[in-house]
């Protein structure tokens, strides 16, 4: 079985899907975005489970220079990664790197990161939960907003009975899945969080990647709006 070919999505940018991972009973499919930055170098968002094939793949497109990860529970598989594309910087959201001690971390995500890749690719934190900050992306020369956990859209025909239905009390079941309800719940002010996807959206958006299930290929921009709707947007 071929678990991960990158599969391009438009200018300068791929997606590579990983395999399933079980979480509160639900089967929850993985995605990762590549991005080639303007100078040739590559820009490697939420890596999924590593593998020799996706990395060749990777390197053919040019030299990982970032492995973005956007929040702390993305971090499963960095250090496989990094051993393999040496020359990389692994950019962190705050709090992971006391978390993992045992990585190699570069530097902290934030505002003097986003200077690295000036006009391509903006970047924006989405805060005020009591869980966990995520930073989320867009990518000027596809139109692409890239998601990890904010937004989830699993299939119920992958699920089981419970896994169907904690898909369905969470609210992520596609094609309707939204930000998942622990989560929502688990925001203290949501004006920061709607802040960030406001900025977000005033770029208008037309593709949105998320980390697990299905992505939005078109109309992103109202796709997101109506599923961050529980937001003061
Ligand atoms: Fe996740």
């Amino acid at each position: 079985m071929s678990m991960s070919t990158l599969e391009k999505i438009g200018s300068d940018i791929w997606i590579a899907e990983g395999p399933s991972i079980k979480f509160l009973m639900m089967r929850i499919t993985t995605r990762a975005t590549v991005v080639r930055l303007s100078d040739g170098s590559i820009w490697f968002h939420s890596p999924v489970e590593f593998n020799e094939a996706l990395a060749a793949e990777i390197s053919e497109l040019g030299t990982v220079r970032f492995i973005i990860a956007p929040n702390i529970y993305h971090h499963l598989f960095l250090g496989e990664w990094q051993r393999h594309f040496s020359e990389a910087e692994l950019l962190a959201a705050p709090g992971l790197a006391s978390k993992r001690s045992d990585l190699n971390f570069g530097r902290a995500l934030g505002h003097e990161t986003a200077s690295a890749w000036p006009g391509e690719i903006e970047q924006m934190l989405f805060a005020g939960s009591r869980a966990f900050d995520e930073f989320i992306f867009y990518h000027r020369p596809s139109s692409t907003a890239i998601l990890t956990d904010l937004i989830v859209n699993i299939r119920a025909e992958h699920q089981t009975v419970l896994g169907r239905l904690v898909a369905r009390i969470e609210g992520v079941t596609y094609p309707r899945g939204r930000t998942p309800l622990l989560y929502r719940w688990s925001m203290k002010d949501k004006n920061l969080g709607a802040t960030a996807i406001a900025d977000l959206l005033a770029f208008k958006p037309d593709a949105a990647v998320i980390s697990h299930g299905e992505w939005f290929r078109e109309n992103a921009t109202e796709e997101l709006r109506q599923r961050f709707s529980w937001l003061p947007l």
